[in-house]
């Protein structure tokens, strides 16, 4: 509509460009101003009239189109009444002659890498990685929804002097037994053990560091040691995955570029980049402002940053992405700005195409959670807690609720996911679960119970065939739904354009107010046929719009609830 109104203008007013006139035009704060107002103040100078003069005159020579109910000057300002049926089945007819509303084909023959959850090995999989893995996946769905052809990396944290140190572990003071039966938490108390022993006794840490060399070098056991480990670790990060329903197109972690990275290192020397330092390589950034980037220690062995110029180089070749996103916490800032910087030094100019996407912190209101060991809040345990709580309010309100059991673990996990993505990345997460499992609030559970109502509509309606009416769309309630369900595409893009979900998770809330007013001023079930099928239709895609929505944020939608 907006554009239907510069080209409008754009035809009585020689003066300024189709862009200008679109810079210049505002949407009024209040309804009876109009949709659309054009200031004429900058016409001023031209035309060495008044404002409110040079309206009056682009008045009287505008002729009303129909699209627009009509024209009125107000001020120095000419305002623009659209006219509410033609709005309402633009949007309808809009909606249903896309075959992907919302999405576009603007990243068709182009890739994104997305680098998230990357775990690491033998650690707990704690609510940090649940964070990523959100942030992440949700990222995936915008991308491919806009067209992209996006590869899901989960760069696994599965090399590094650490596994020198839980071999070392291992066997001094672990057993077959206890890993095969506890996994990672054993994982974890014998790596306790170690920096404890350590404390007393470096040698260990000499020990740990001849084992990591090993593995470095391909020797057998170090390596079928580390491999189990990886196994183990790896079965209980696909429990969190699979709760999520939540995939990746490539595991290749760490240790992946282990073969890779001498080459690498090479480079870097050729391009006399490196500089030795108390025995270790490093790439100096003096001339950035940051601290050396670490390229290899002491003993030769590679660094957290190697990896990642390796993997990058390794990506850029293998897949030729457009954009390369690593989903991560705030604290690793620096890293990323060090090596990106080390890939731009070696003269790669699709250094600018990778892209840092931080994340804040997750505190626990009141700290109620049920934990493990050690105060570790692993992100298995917060989503099962969730569900858990959802399975309890289903068995107090609503006992007789077909499939139950899905209907808890959509609602429990879709309430964790949206809590998580309600906000702007870096802003921390609070754990708080009476806001999270709010049904009235700005919630998961909320956004899908409007769904399910919507949902129960229409079942109830049966059969819909498309009769509209658009006359009958120009009550208050009825616009401001449609001008929600209008926006969808804009919201798209914009989430993408920031790499911020929450741009999806406030416009599903948007939605679903807007929604739950429409329904309440507007009956649909009645005998009027027409208005029934008009409000039926319009009932049909908001259901559809809210879960197309909250699928983008990862969530699924129960149609009963
Ligand atoms: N494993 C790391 C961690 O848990 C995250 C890895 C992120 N990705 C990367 N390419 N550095 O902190």
């Amino acid at each position: 509509m907006k554009q239907k109104v510069i080209n409008l203008l754009s035809q009585y007013i020689n003066e300024l460009t189709p862009q200008e006139i679109d810079s210049i035009i505002e949407i009024p704060p209040k309804s009876e101003m109009g949709d659309f107002a054009f200031p004429c103040f900058r016409l001023a100078k031209t035309f060495r009239k008044a404002p409110p003069l040079i309206a009056q005159e682009l008045k009287e020579r505008i002729q009303t189109p129909d699209f627009l109910n009509r024209i009125e000057v107000q001020g120095g300002y000419l305002n623009f009444f659209v006219d509410k049926s033609s709005f309402a089945k633009q949007i309808v007819d809009n909606y249903f002659n896309s075959a992907n509303y919302g999405g576009s084909n603007e990243g068709d023959g182009k890739t994104i890498c997305i680098d998230y959850s990357s775990p690491n090995v033998a650690k707990n999989f704690h609510v940090g990685h649940l964070r990523t893995t959100i942030i992440g996946n949700s990222l995936y769905k915008i991308f491919a929804k806009l067209g992209y052809h996006v590869v899901r990396i989960n760069h696994l944290g599965d090399w590094g002097t650490q596994f020198g140190k839980l071999i070392v572990a291992y066997k001094k003071w672990g057993s077959k037994e206890a890993v095969e039966k506890n996994g990672i938490s054993e994982l974890m108390s014998i790596y306790v053990k170690f920096h404890e022993e350590a404390e007393k006794d470096d040698t260990l840490n000499d020990e740990a560091r001849a084992w990591f060399t090993k593995m470095e070098h391909g020797d057998e056991e170090a390596l079928s040691i580390w491999k189990w480990f990886r196994e183990i670790s790896l079965k209980e990060f696909l429990r969190v995955y699979d709760m999520l329903h939540i995939e990746f197109d490539s595991y290749a972690g760490e240790s992946f570029y282990n073969d890779i990275m001498a080459a690498v290192i090479e480079e870097l020397k050729e391009k006399n980049l490196i500089t030795v330092s108390d025995g270790a390589q490093i790439v100096n950034l003096d001339e950035y402002n940051m601290p050396p980037c670490l390229i290899t220690k002491k003993d030769g062995s590679s660094l957290y940053a190697t990896r990642d110029i390796t993997a990058a180089l390794y990506r850029k070749n293998t897949y030729n992405f457009s954009k390369c996103l690593y989903v991560t916490g705030l604290e690793q800032k620096l890293h990323f700005a060090q090596w990106f910087t080390v890939i731009g030094m070696m003269g790669y100019d699709w250094n600018k195409d990778l892209v840092h996407v931080p994340y804040g912190l997750v505190s626990l209101k009141g700290g109620k959670l049920s934990t493990r060991k050690g105060n570790i809040i692993y992100a298995e345990d917060i989503l099962k807690e969730s569900i858990q709580k959802i399975r309890n309010i289903i068995s107090e309100k609503n006992p007789d609720l077909p499939d139950k059991e899905t209907v808890a673990q959509q609602v429990g996990i879709g309430a964790i996911i949206f809590n998580d993505l309600y906000n702007q990345r870096i802003k921390d997460v609070v754990f708080d679960w009476d806001k999270i499992l709010n049904f009235d609030g700005e919630t998961g559970p909320y956004v899908q119970y409007t769904y399910a109502r919507a949902a129960s509509v229409l079942r109830k309606i049966g059969d819909i065939p498309k009769v509209i009416d658009y006359k009958l769309l120009t009550d208050e309630a009825s616009i401001a739904l449609l001008k929600e369900i209008s926006r969808y595409a804009d919201v798209v893009k914009d989430a993408a354009e920031k790499y911020e979900p929450f741009i999806i998770s406030r416009y599903a809330i948007a939605v679903a107010q807007a929604f739950n007013k429409f329904y309440h001023d507007c009956q649909i079930n009645v005998d009027d046929e027409t208005l029934k099928y008009t409000r039926a239709n319009i009932v049909y895609i908001t259901k559809e719009i809210l879960k197309d929505a909250l699928s983008l944020l990862g969530i699924s939608c129960p149609e009963q609830m």
